[in-house]
């Protein structure tokens, strides 16, 4: 199968990364759209223009199913992707939420940009539980100029300490799993890639062991910055081929 996934930036590389993991034998085609970085602070109308290249873009790759590996742009945009192709689409939140109703956990912290806050996805749609959203936009930044700050992941760390879970409600800050993780020993932290590999079934032959042989592999990236190897190489463990747009 041949999967296209998008993102900002770095982001979507965490949700690549799982899928990889657990179905190998895939063609990947990943989008950074680095030019445009951050999506977190723009308008659901600019979001939109920037949606409709690449989805142009997947479309002439011919990919058979579309990731958005963003929980900014699944948040906002998910019904206009959904009108502007036939090409099968999932999001990285719905299936967090389906997960989240099942569960007996009620105190939820989410972590998410601006614009994922702002929609309050997660309160209106889990209207039993106790939700506490809170916009950590600084986190972006932080992550693609590779300069962490932990006095500011500290700060939110304490807003949510009394949650029993917390949800990285954007895909870029798994990146800083293991540093939250130390703020927040008690908490169970939810990398939303993980119910979405649960939800999309792919043929899974990882038991055939293939190599996966870099051209399987292809990220795309609007853009070029100092920090943009390095942070690719600390994300991915697989070779790849990258070409910028
Ligand atoms: N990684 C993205 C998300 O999941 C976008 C972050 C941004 O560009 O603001 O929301």
């Amino acid at each position: 199968m041949k999967i296209g996934m998008f993102d900002s930036g770095l982001g979507g590389l965490t949700v690549l990364k799982e899928f990889v993991k657990k179905y190998p034998n895939n063609i990947y085609i990943y989008y950074g759209d680095t030019k445009n970085i951050p999506y977190g602070d723009k308008t659901k109308q600019e979001l939109i223009k920037l949606i409709r290249e690449i989805i142009t873009f997947f479309e002439k790759e011919k990919v058979d199913m579309i990731i958005i590996a963003c929980g900014t742009i699944s948040s906002m945009c998910l019904n206009e992707i959904r009108q502007m192709t036939n090409i099968l689409i999932y999001d990285v939140i719905s299936p967090t939420i389906e997960y989240l109703q099942k569960t007996n956990q009620n105190k939820i912290g989410i972590f998410a940009t601006n614009a994922t806050i702002n929609s309050h996805i997660f309160k209106t749609s889990l209207k039993n539980k106790k939700i506490l959203e809170i916009a950590t936009q600084e986190f972006v930044p932080m992550i693609e100029n590779n300069k962490i700050d932990l006095n500011i992941i500290k700060k939110y760390c304490n807003q949510i300490s009394s949650c029993d879970v917390l949800v990285l409600g954007c895909t870029h800050y798994p990146i800083l799993e293991q540093k939250l993780k130390k703020y927040l020993p008690d908490v169970l932290i939810i990398n939303m890639a993980i119910p979405l590999l649960n939800k999309v079934k792919l043929f899974n032959d990882s038991n055939l062991s293939r190599e996966i042989v870099s051209n399987e592999i292809v990220l795309y990236f609007t853009k070029k910055s100092d920090t943009l190897l390095q942070n690719i190489n600390n994300v991915l463990d697989f070779p790849y081929k990258i070409i910028f747009l």
